[in-house]
């Protein structure tokens, strides 16, 4: 491991991915331990989470360590003009490790540099969001018995859509065939397919997925990312492009997966739900024991 902090996917290699996913599965079977007691877990969230903080939070109250930290920016002193390095550098006093996620890209990385703690990156802006990857590695290897050349569909917000961008990267190690499907506005970002180039990773683009998706083991849906829009126009014309119903998974491989970082909006439809090829919500559970061997792991526990 070259980091202490997990900034960007990138800062681990495919054997700490492997290491990561055995020590999941070891918290799954053994969810509480004592682990972190006497450890204070900083978790600081300037923009809105649900699964992202509550797992870090179960995870740590499962290890039994002490949480502190804000949910909102302006109940912290950043409302009267604090920086954020003034900001992480008194957290850091008070904590052993820090969890951050913030809107504005590199700010993560800019937190690690001044921080005397590591920084867990849980997401900023459009850019990374490395711990949502690692549990979808985890879920991925959990379904499928293995992470070696499958065929992972990624529908919606290609653009601004930074789980997607994390993923790409780490499944760049094991071989995949990938298809994008999203809008021509919200297409992945070139410098994402000239990387998948320069590894000679194979991928398709396509508008429509539902003359494709019977080849897919992995659909990955995500959400248009209204809050990255600075023109609300171009948000309403593509909000809704992409809906995922039950219908349209019949014919489909025995061992796909829908996944999904959620919170989702309309991108798949309620029917699908009790599909046994949903599994999003247990992709959300198993955020939490990948949280669990992130900490255990960066604390050397
Ligand atoms: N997947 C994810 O990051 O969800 P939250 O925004 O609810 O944390």
């Amino acid at each position: 491991m070259k980091h202490k902090s997990l900034v960007s996917i990138d800062d681990y290699t495919k054997d700490d991915y492997l290491k990561i996913i055995e020590k999941a599965a070891h918290f799954e079977k053994n969810p509480v331990q004592n682990i972190l007691n006497g450890k204070v877990i900083a978790t600081l969230f300037f923009e809105p989470s649900t699964r992202t903080r509550l797992s870090f939070e179960s995870a740590v109250n499962k290890l039994g360590g002490k949480i502190i930290g804000f949910t909102d920016a302006a109940s912290s002193s950043v409302q009267k003009g604090e920086s954020l390095k003034d900001t992480i550098k008194t957290v850091a006093n008070y904590s052993d490790l820090i969890v951050m996620r913030h809107p504005v890209e590199g700010s993560a990385r800019y937190a690690s540099e001044v921080s005397n703690v590591p920084v867990v990156n849980a997401g900023d802006g459009a850019n990374q969001h490395p711990t949502q990857t690692l549990l979808d590695l985890y879920s991925i290897y959990k379904t499928q018995g293995t992470l070696e050349n499958l065929n992972i569909f990624m529908v919606g917000d290609l653009k601004y859509g930074r789980t997607v961008h994390s993923l790409l990267m780490a499944m760049s190690h094991f071989n995949p065939t990938f298809n994008f499907i999203s809008p021509e506005f919200l297409k992945m970002p070139k410098e994402y397919k000239l990387f998948l180039d320069s590894k000679g990773i194979k991928y398709y683009e396509h508008e429509d997925f539902t003359e494709y998706i019977k080849e897919a083991d992995i659909v990955y849906m995500t959400r248009v990312q209204k809050e990255r829009f600075s023109d609300p126009i171009e948000y309403e014309k593509v909000k809704d492009v992409y809906i995922l119903r039950n219908e349209m998974l019949k014919g489909t491989k025995e061992n796909l997966k829908v996944l999904h970082p959620l919170p989702r909006v309309n991108e798949i439809n309620v029917d699908v739900d009790d599909n046994p090829k949903a599994y999003y919500f247990e992709q959300a559970l198993n955020g939490v024991y990948t949280r669990q061997a992130i900490i255990a792991t960066i604390l050397d526990l």
